[in-house]
């Protein structure tokens, strides 16, 4: 329910080059969100169709998930040419109209950069595989077998290190009857950034989509480009099969360096405004500030795992509910951590995190009331934050019967791996329907007709059958849905300057049920309070709860309470937001 404010219209996004503190982006998973020809694969054109649909929402930039030629092995993070649009999503030409269409709105457009790999059918890798002396031999990491073991042999790979899509991050080649490396799938190769021409390929690429209109990039696992080059073997787990690399490869030696000569290399000087984003699994808050420091010219925000990783065990697989009083200290310590220096993105899920209602909210009874309350606290925080396609509209996890139902390649790879090791298939399939990247490749959810209204032909994977109730037909024409929340929340930013520039306190760190803290700039100060659980909770232990008597209620996703109704008790699943002034400097 939309309370309303009585503040005055703010500047907007400013013409500073750090517009993007006050702005929220949209991710589009192109093969999932809508498709414009039939074939059952989203696509460029219909991204376009839908590109009023975002303007309504309010959203100011959409990052648009690879869409450039791909055997899609790993779903276009395997790109098998930088410069181009993969035919299935449509052409360069439909890609200039899409971007016309987006900036015709007033909104950016965002492309995902992926170069830590290529494709192996990247040009630059069947000539690097051609032959031990190929002048682009060096473009990637090829190593001889272990010492004193045969090429091909088990145990012969050149370091113990473990794959992200399960088995060992080396194949054997029989040609040359060397290794390279692929810390995803096989046919993902890793970049060689060591060598001074792979990185000026790349920075020439950046500046050719930037000269044809882009606004930044979101930067794929940006900080695994530097590797330490002795190639360490890595701590095995107990019971483990591979060793773990990601001491050698995340955060390497050469890292600042390389996104500081990128930055130099293709942004410095240009006009425009323009946004980048790395997405590093495994950072540090202490890393983090390095690399948001304006001052350091490296990135402006990064994506990092820590609250995404709390209701995890030593894998992903390994799921375990999540605490509250965990969820609040790891944001907590980074609004805390990045409040003097720097900037955070916040999200709660985007194309390979289950959906954040079904994760962290309640998917049932509570659906709609929960999905409000979680987009209330993340686009209260301070940070820019990311909608993920059908967030807005509460999109669940998929109720998968089987393993023929997944089409990642994580999924597909890890069930294998874990049955040929023993593991019981339902216990393997349980992990797989809460933590699956599948949950959120589900299509968008339209309308009511067919296939929830994303393509007219055979979708590449169904649709959740909850479609007929969750779509965006009916959530638009619903006053009280999350859509009308999710816009009343991005509204709010744009009108409200503490949302992106206050400072951020937290309050009862130890609460259960409670999710509360305060946001402060000048003489404005909200309230954001919300009981994340399904039972009652009351939040009167809150520091000078008093204060807040007469404040002014910008926003709730419950009935407004009763003039008799105590202020801070709370329904389950209860979020609100208020406002006051104080005095300046108090
Ligand atoms: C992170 C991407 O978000 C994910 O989808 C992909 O599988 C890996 N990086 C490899 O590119």
């Amino acid at each position: 329910m939309i309370i309303g404010s009585e503040t005055p219209a703010p500047e907007g996004p400013t013409a500073d080059r750090q517009w993007w503190k006050s702005a929220v982006v949209y991710q589009i998973y192109p093969r999932s969100f809508a498709d414009s020809n039939g074939d059952g694969i989203g696509d460029l054109g219909g991204i376009t169709s839908k590109v009023d649909y975002l303007a309504e929402l309010g959203v100011d930039v959409v990052w648009l998930s690879p869409v450039y030629p791909s055997p899609q092995d790993d779903a276009g993070y395997d790109i098998s040419e930088y410069q181009d649009v993969e035919p299935v999503f449509g052409s360069l030409a439909d890609f200039d109209a899409l971007l016309g269409a987006v900036h015709g709105r007033g909104m950016k457009l965002v492309m995902d950069l992926v170069v830590n790999h290529t494709s192996d059918e990247h040009p630059w890798f069947v000539e690097s595989r051609s032959s031990a002396d190929s002048p682009k031999r060096d473009w990637y990491w090829w190593r001889p077998a272990r010492a004193g073991m045969r090429g091909g042999d088990p145990g012969a790979e050149p370091t113990n290190w473990g794959s992200f899509f399960s088995g060992p991050v080396w194949q054997y080649d029989e040609a040359t009857g060397e290794y390279y490396l692929h810390l995803f799938s096989r046919k993902q190769p890793d970049l060689n950034w060591e060598n001074p021409e792979v990185r000026q390929a790349v920075y020439a690429m950046m500046r050719w989509w930037l000269d044809r209109g882009v606004d930044g990039f979101r930067m794929d696992v940006i900080n695994m480009i530097s590797k330490d080059t002795g190639l360490p073997d890595g701590h095995v787990m107990h019971g483990g099969l591979w060793g773990d690399g990601s001491p050698h490869y995340i955060g390497g030696p050469r890292l600042h360096e390389y996104l500081q000569e990128m930055h130099r290399e293709v942004f410095a000087g240009r006009q425009g405004q323009f946004l980048t984003v790395g997405e590093m699994p495994g950072c540090t808050l202490e890393e983090a500030r390095l690399f948001t420091d304006p001052a350091r010219g490296e990135v402006d925000m990064v994506f990092q795992f820590e609250h995404v990783q709390l209701d995890q065990g030593p894998t992903k697989w390994d799921v375990h509910p999540l605490r509250l009083v965990d969820l609040k200290a790891s944001l907590g310590r980074w609004q805390a951590g990045l409040a003097d220096v720097g900037w955070n993105s916040l999200y709660w899920n985007n194309h390979d995190q289950p959906r954040a209602v079904s994760r962290f909210g309640d998917d049932g009874e509570y659906r709609v009331r929960s999905a409000k309350l979680l987009g209330t606290l993340l686009h209260l925080h301070r940070g820019t934050p990311y909608v993920y396609q059908g967030e807005e509209l509460g999109m669940t996890n998929a109720p998968f019967a089987a393993i023929g139902d997944f089409r990642d390649i994580e999924s597909i790879n890890h069930y294998a791996d874990a049955i040929r090791a023993g593991q019981a298939s339902n216990v393997v399939l349980a992990a797989l329907r809460v933590m699956g990247r599948d949950n959120a490749r589900t299509p968008v959810q339209w309308d009511g007709s067919a296939h929830a209204g994303f393509t007219t032909g055979e979708p590449w994977i169904p649709a959740n059958p909850n479609y007929p109730e969750i779509n965006a037909a009916a959530a638009l024409a619903d006053p009280d849905s999350v859509w009308h929340h999710y816009r009343a929340l991005i509204d709010l930013r744009h009108r409200e300057p503490v949302v992106a520039h206050g400072d951020f306190t937290m309050l009862l760190p130890e609460h259960e049920q409670i999710y509360a803290f305060i946001r402060r700039l000048g003489d404005v100060e909200l309230l954001v309070m919300a009981n994340v659980s399904g039972r009652a909770a009351v939040a009167d232990q809150i520091p000078y709860a008093g204060h807040w008597e007469n404040s002014q209620l910008l926003l709730t996703n419950a009935p407004a309470p009763e003039p008799s109704q105590p202020r801070l008790s709370l329904h389950p699943w209860e979020a609100r937001i208020y406002r006051r002034r104080v005095a300046p400097g108090r």
